[in-house]
C-alpha cells in the first residue's frame, strides 16, 4: 500500500488507550482493560444492558437502595460530602443524595463529557447541592477538591465496579480511597455475590445479544480511533466462569485465523485465540468483607436483597489500632 494511503493516528486519541491496546494485543495473554468499553456508544450499550431481564445487578442494587436508603443514611449520618467513584447513575445517585442530604457531591470520572452531563442533570434536581466534579482516573491517587475540607466524607462505589479489578488492584484502590477520604470516612460499596454459574453466564451473554454488541464495540473503537483493520466478524463474544478466581470473564475469541494491523502494527490471532476484555469478580459474604478489610476498611453493616444476590456494604475508615 502506498504510504500516502495510511491513515495518520487521530490526534485526539487518548494516549493511554493507544498504549493499553498496543501492549495488550501483543501480550502473551492478550487483554485490554475493561475501562475502554465506555466510549459514547459503549456507555449507551451498557445502559441498555442494565435494563435487560438477564442482567440482574443494576435492578437488584437499585431495589436495595430504594428500600434501605433511609437506614443507610442513619448509619453514615446526614450532611457532609458524598464522593462517587464513577460519574453517577441517574437512578442510584439521587436515592443516596435524597437520603443523606450531603452539602457537597463530588462525582469522579475519567470521561469529562459524561461527568458534566451527569453533574448538570443532578444540579437541576437538587438546587441547594454544591456539585464539584473531578475529571480523573479514580484507579490512581488524586486530590479531592478543597471545597470539602473538614467535611465528613462518604464514598459511594456502586454497581459492583470493584469486581472489574483483580483482587491485588482492588486492594490497592481501596487503600488509596481510604488514604484520600481519611480517618472516620465511610464507604458504601456494591458487590455482586457468587451464584449459580448458569445465571451468571446469562447475565454476561444475554439472549438479546446486547452484551455481545457491548464487547464487540471495543473492536469498532480500536478500528476507528487507532486506524485498526480488525475484521469484526472474525471475533465472537464469549462469557466464561473462572472457578478458581470466582469471576466471569469476557473474551473476544477468533473464529478463524486472522491477521490485522492497529496503527500499522501487525497482529495475528489463530482460530480459538482470545482477547480478554473484562473480569467481573463475584464475592461471597466472607470474601467481600475480607477484601474490604485488606483495603483498610472495616465493614460495619450490610444490606442485601431477599435472595442475597447482591450486597451493599457499609465500611468505615477506623483509625489504626495496635496489633494483633
Ligand atoms: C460495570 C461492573 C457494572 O461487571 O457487571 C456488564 C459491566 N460487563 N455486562 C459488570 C458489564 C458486561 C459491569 N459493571
Amino acid at each position: 500500500m502506498p504510504e500516502t494511503l495510511e491513515a495518520p493516528p487521530a490526534p485526539d486519541v487518548d494516549p493511554a488507550f493507544r498504549k493499553d491496546v498496543l501492549d495488550g494485543l501483543a501480550a502473551p495473554i492478550p487483554a485490554i482493560p475493561a475501562r475502554w468499553f465506555y466510549d459514547r456508544r459503549g456507555s449507551e450499550l451498557f445502559d441498555d444492558i442494565t435494563r435487560l431481564d438477564d442482567y440482574y445487578p443494576t435492578r437488584i442494587e437499585t431495589g436495595i437502595l430504594t428500600e434501605r436508603a433511609a437506614e443507610i443514611a442513619d448509619a453514615v449520618g446526614k450532611g457532609g460530602a458524598l464522593i462517587e467513584f464513577g460519574a453517577g447513575s441517574a437512578t442510584k445517585t439521587p436515592l443516596v443524595i435524597d437520603a443523606i442530604k450531603p452539602e457537597h457531591y463530588v462525582p469522579i470520572d475519567i470521561s469529562g463529557d459524561y461527568l458534566r452531563d451527569a453533574a448538570k442533570a443532578l444540579m437541576a434536581d437538587h438546587p441547594g447541592l454544591a456539585v464539584d466534579p473531578v475529571e480523573a482516573d479514580f484507579t490512581k491517587p488524586f486530590d479531592l477538591p478543597h471545597e470539602i475540607d473538614g467535611l465528613h466524607r462518604v464514598g459511594f462505589f456502586p454497581g459492583s465496579t470493584i469486581g472489574n479489578f483483580v483482587p491485588a488492584s482492588a486492594t490497592d484502590m481501596l487503600r488509596h480511597f481510604r488514604a484520600m477520604l481519611g480517618d472516620g470516612a465511610h464507604l458504601i460499596i456494591g458487590m455482586d455475590r457468587v451464584k449459580p454459574i448458569e445465571r451468571l453466564k446469562r447475565a454476561y451473554d444475554d439472549s438479546e445479544g446486547v452484551t455481545a454488541a457491548f464487547n464487540k464495540n471495543l473492536l469498532k473503537r480500536i478500528n476507528r480511533e487507532l486506524a485498526g483493520t480488525i475484521p469484526e466478524d472474525a471475533f465472537d463474544h464469549e462469557a466464561r466462569w473462572n472457578e478458581m478466581m470466582g469471576r466471569i470473564e469476557m473474551h473476544l475469541v477468533a473464529n478463524r485465523d486472522v491477521d490485522f494491523t492497529v496503527e500499522g502494527r501487525p497482529f495475528s490471532f489463530a482460530k480459538g485465540a482470545s482477547i480478554h476484555t473484562e473480569n467481573s469478580h463475584k464475592y461471597g459474604k466472607r470474601a467481600a468483607r475480607a477484601l474490604l478489610a485488606a483495603g483498610g476498611w472495616t465493614p460495619i453493616a450490610e444490606w442485601t436483597d431477599a435472595d442475597d444476590d447482591f450486597a451493599l456494604i457499609l465500611a468505615e475508615a477506623q483509625p489504626p489500632r495496635t496489633a494483633p
